[in-house]
């Protein structure tokens, strides 16, 4: 997830706007940004680091022109470093382009473009793109239609802005990557979001999946990548500046939750054939390893639980541990492979397992978010799980986009019999947790215990890690007392703990054996007066004693378990807005715990 911002017609202040533009796009990613400005030629400042650093970068350097780009990273492809920073131009310097999304097909382009003489200066996916432009161009064709052949060539997710040297216009393309157009008086503008050109128009025209646009200070096309015309409604934005970067949600958190559907269709683009029924990740090799070591803290040691879960069920020994006790007496690990999860890639604890293990001569794999990580950096391998930039403190979309991306991988080691079953109930993931935001009745559920004395959540298999991950969210977030037990355990001792004011959210999915001695589980509890709020796919009988139901769609048990993690991260999120916590940044809580 990257921010791009373009304007025209802002005379001098072209280069401000761009700058101030992406100060309010920094939440879609910071590793690095750039600028280019067109007239008679195309002047490129970029930089790795902050929008800060683009600032301190620019001061003294002489941009001139009113058509302008800008761009700020998170980095897909190469590390966040001044070359791998957009925007990238073509041989000739004339082409300048900045791009949100991943191109999949961009290895074969690159070779075919360095086979015919381009030079790259950088390892990202981008890059082709200004070269395709320069053979367009070197062809004869206008810059129009040099841009549409060029973006007609890439396949995967793109939004892309382009200048050229000597046209006073900008012109982009999108394909599953948000871009919004700005109409202002003898001045346009467009963004990935409407607070990049906010403070200057409310008046907005949303692209859809395959649309071109061209932009002049006087005025605007929308067309089809045909170039046919395309008939487009002008929106007026009624949110006013101030609500910048959270795209109009109340919390980064929240907007997060919301933006699951996209991000998890950004971890699997790419990686997996429905039609033949495989997965392949790429920069991991061909790992085949006798057993699999997860370590991870927090949030990640969940989706670590519920990882090895999924290479025991595929006939890998597997085991999750947190990292900090990890390295207090070292498993054996013959052939193993030791995996880190960890969003940040900072993470001390995780770190530090990490590199014990590599001490001890196995391969390590990191499984992250974030690029270039020390994670990244250090293991013998990385697995990016292409969540974008997660603000809030409290981790959402990237568990799930862990979860999704741990499938990925066991997927990819190992013959499951039901490789195409599972591939389907991912390819499905998106649109059912889509339904869960926009049906859930969690806000209800959080009005009515709001006051409960503690929260307890139980689950089965890989419904377990989801119940301890429901627990960690309420917990960190409302500063209430909450619990996740294996449900099985309940009767163990935390039975001791149900009162009529200690609601119990159940997970379960299916009618099996499993599930039914779950729904045996929720009786206890039921016998001693607790609420219970079941997270059901409607299979078992479990609504019969419950108090709330929240549904989930009927899918495999793998994807169950992030759609029921989606109820529960809004039934947290609810309870603290009730109490108007600060849920972004959560008490004593940092996003990145760098401290062993
Ligand atoms: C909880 C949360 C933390 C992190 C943990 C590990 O919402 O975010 O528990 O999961 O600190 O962080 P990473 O994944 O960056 O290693």
């Amino acid at each position: 997830m990257c921010g791009i911002i373009g304007c025209v017609g802002r005379d001098d202040a072209t280069l401000d706007t761009l700058v101030h533009g992406l100060s309010t796009l920094e939440y879609r990613g910071y590793d690095s940004a750039g600028v280019a400005t067109a007239s008679n030629s195309v002047d490129v400042v970029k930089t790795s680091g902050k929008i800060e650093e683009l600032r301190e970068t620019l001061e003294g350097a002489a941009l001139t022109g009113d058509v302008g780009i800008g761009h700020t990273r998170w980095s897909t492809h190469g590390p966040p470093t001044d070359a791998n920073s957009h925007p990238h131009q073509d041989c000739t310097g004339d082409v300048a382009v900045v791009h949100n999304g991943i191109i999949e097909n961009y290895q074969h382009l690159r070779d075919e473009l360095a086979a015919s003489g381009h030079t790259f200066t950088s390892d990202t996916d981008t890059e082709v793109i200004p070269h395709l432009v320069e053979d367009q161009l070197a062809e004869g064709a206008e810059p129009e239609r040099a841009i549409r052949n060029a973006v007609s060539r890439l396949e995967g997710s793109y939004a892309v802005a382009v200048v050229v040297a000597g046209h006073g216009t900008v012109y982009a393309a999108r394909n599953d990557s948000p871009l919004v157009l700005g109409l202002g008086e003898d001045e346009t503008f467009l963004a990935s979001d409407v607070p990049a050109f906010r403070d200057y128009t409310d008046q907005v025209v949303y692209l859809d999946d395959g649309e071109f646009a061209r932009l002049e200070d006087k005025g605007w096309t929308v067309t089809t990548l045909d170039g046919d015309p395309v008939e487009k409604d002008v929106d007026t934005i009624d949110w006013d500046p101030e609500e910048t970067g959270k795209s109009g949600y109340d919390h980064y958190m929240l907007k997060e939750i919301h933006e699951q559907p996209r991000a998890l269709r950004q971890c699997l683009r790419g990686r997996v054939d429905e039609m033949a029924g495989t997965v392949t990740i790429e920069d991991v090799g061909d790992l085949s390893p006798d057993g699999v070591q997860f370590v991870a803290c927090g949030t990640s040691y969940h989706a670590a639980l519920y990882g090895a879960q999924l290479f025991r069920d595929a006939g890998i020994p597997a085991q999750a541990f947190l990292a900090s006790e990890y390295v207090t007496s070292v498993p054996p690990l013959s052939d193993a492979l030791v995996v880190g999860v960890t969003q940040s890639g900072e993470t001390a604890d995780t770190l530090s397992a990490l590199r014990t293990a590599r001490k001890r001569g196995v391969k390590t794999l990191a499984v992250t978010n974030v690029v270039g990580s020390t994670a990244a950096r250090e293991c013998n391998h990385a697995f990016y799980i292409r969540a974008g930039p997660e603000i809030g403190v409290a981790a959402s979309k990237t568990f799930s986009t862990q979860q999704v991306a741990l499938n990925q991988l066991a997927l990819s080691m190992t013959d499951a019999d039901a490789t195409r079953e599972i591939i389907s109930a991912l390819r499905d993931l998106p649109s059912n947790v889509q339904r869960i935001l926009d049906e859930s009745t969690a806000r209800s559920v959080a009005e009515t215990y709001e006051n409960a004395d503690a929260y307890f959540f139980i689950g089965r298999g890989y419904q377990y890690p989801v119940a301890l991950e429901g627990a960690l969210k309420m917990k960190e977030i409302t500063y209430k007392h909450a619990e996740g037990f294996a449900s099985g355990e309940l009767k163990h001792g935390p039975l001791a703990l149900v009162t009529e004011n200690t609601p119990v959210f159940a997970v379960v999915t299916g009618d099996d054996e499993q599930a039914r001695k779950i729904v045996g589980n929720v009786k206890e509890v039921e016998a001693r007066d607790a609420p219970v709020v079941a997270i059901s796919d409607g299979q078992s009988d479990v609504s019969r004693y419950a108090d709330h139901v929240l549904e989930i769609p009927e899918t495999h048990p793998r994807t169950a378990a992030v759609l029921a993690n989606t109820h529960l991260q809004l039934v947290a999120y609810h309870v603290a807005n009730l109490f108007g916590h600060n849920i972004d940044k959560p008490r004593n809580l940092a996003k990145s715990v760098t401290v062993e």
